[in-house]
C-alpha cells in the first residue's frame, strides 16, 4: 500500500492526484495520494515533523515550499542539488532524499512527442523565461549536449544565472525578449516557460511570431489553457507544437518511478488528462 501526497499552498486544485491514482492503478499497485496543504499561517516546521510521523513513501512539493524543505532532507540527487530546489521527496527507510523532476519531466515530453529532435545535436535551442522551470530545463538540455541554448528574460540576471549551469559542449547567448523576437526563426526549438499566457494573468503571448520557421517546434510548459496563444500562432504558421500538460504527466511519471521503481506508459494518459483539463 503506497502512501504518497503533495505539500504546497494552494494545492486544493491540483491535478496530482487525478495523475498519480491513474499511475497506481496502471502499475496495479494499492496506494493513496493525499493533499497535505501548508498555509503560510502553519508552523512549517511543525507541519513537517507531522508528515514524518505518517510515513508516507513519497511526496512532491510544490510552491511555496521547494526551497522550504530542503533543510529536513537526509540527502539530494545531483540534479536537485544544483537546482536548489525539490519537488519530490523520497522516503528511503526513514531516510528522506530530495529529486527535482522538472527538466528529466520535461525532456521525456519532448523525446516522446519529437523524438526526431534528438538524433543530432547541432540544434538551436531558445528558452523564453529564467525562472525555476527554465532552470530545470536548461539544465536537462545541456546535459544531452545540444549546440546552443539560448535564454531570453525580462531580468538579464536571472538568465545570466542560469547560463553558468552550461556544460562545454553546449553554447548559451542571453538575450532581452525583443532581441529574442527577432531571431526566432532560427530556431529548432522555443520553450516558453514564463507565466505569460496563463488563464488568469494574460492571454497576449510574450512575443509575436511574425518570424517563425514552419520547421520550428513551439513547446509551451504553460497547461491552462490547454492551447496558448503562442501555440495557437505557432500553430497557424504551420510549426509543431508540444503542449504544456504534456510535462506534467512525464513530470509525475519520473516520480511515480522514484517512489515505485515502476514507469507505466502515460501517453494514453495525455488525451485522459486533456478531457479533465478541458
Ligand atoms: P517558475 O518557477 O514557474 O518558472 P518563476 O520562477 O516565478 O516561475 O518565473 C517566472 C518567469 O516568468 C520569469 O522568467 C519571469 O521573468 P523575470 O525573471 O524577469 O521576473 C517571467 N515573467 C513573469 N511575468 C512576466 C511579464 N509580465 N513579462 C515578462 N516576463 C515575465
Amino acid at each position: 500500500m503506497y502512501k504518497l501526497g503533495l505539500i504546497g499552498y494552494p494545492i486544493q486544485h491540483s491535478l496530482s492526484p487525478w495523475i498519480h491514482e491513474r499511475l497506481l492503478q496502471k502499475a496495479e499497485l494499492q496506494g493513496e495520494y493525499r493533499l497535505f496543504e501548508i498555509t503560510p499561517e502553519d508552523d512549517f516546521k511543525e507541519k513537517v515533523l507531522e508528515l514524518k510521523e505518517k510515513q508516507l513513501d513519497g511526496f512532491n512539493v510544490t510552491v511555496p515550499y521547494k526551497e522550504k524543505i530542503i533543510p529536513y532532507l537526509n540527502d539530494m540527487d545531483d540534479i536537485a542539488k544544483e537546482m536548489q530546489a525539490v519537488n519530490t521527496v523520497v522516503n528511503e527507510k526513514g531516510r528522506w532524499v530530495g529529486y527535482n523532476t522538472d527538466g528529466i519531466g520535461y525532456v521525456r515530453s519532448l523525446e516522446n512527442a519529437y523524438p526526431d529532435l534528438f538524433e543530432h545535436l547541432n540544434r538551436k535551442i531558445m528558452i523564453l523565461g529564467a525562472g525555476g522551470a527554465a532552470r530545470g530545463i536548461y539544465y536537462a538540455l545541456t546535459k544531452f549536449g545540444f549546440a546552443q541554448i539560448d535564454i531570453a528574460n525580462r531580468t538579464q540576471e536571472k538568465a545570466e544565472d542560469i547560463a553558468k549551469l552550461g556544460k562545454d559542449n553546449t553554447k548559451t547567448k542571453i538575450f532581452t525578449i525583443e532581441e529574442a523576437s527577432r531571431h526566432l526563426d532560427e530556431y529548432d526549438l522555443i520553450i516558453q516557460t514564463t507565466s505569460i499566457g496563463m488563464k488568469s494573468v494574460d492571454l497576449k503571448p510574450i512575443v509575436q511570431l511574425n518570424r517563425l520557421n514552419p520547421e520550428t517546434i513551439m513547446s509551451d510548459i504553460v497547461y491552462q489553457p490547454l492551447k496558448t496563444q503562442i501555440l495557437q500562432d505557432a500553430e497557424r504558421l504551420g510549426a509543431r507544437i508540444l503542449l504544456g500538460h504534456t510535462m506534467l504527466l512525464y513530470q509525475a511519471q519520473y516520480a511515480f518511478e522514484i517512489w515505485t521503481g515502476m514507469c507505466p506508459d502515460v501517453q494514453e494518459m495525455e488525451y485522459e488528462l486533456l478531457a479533465v483539463l478541458e
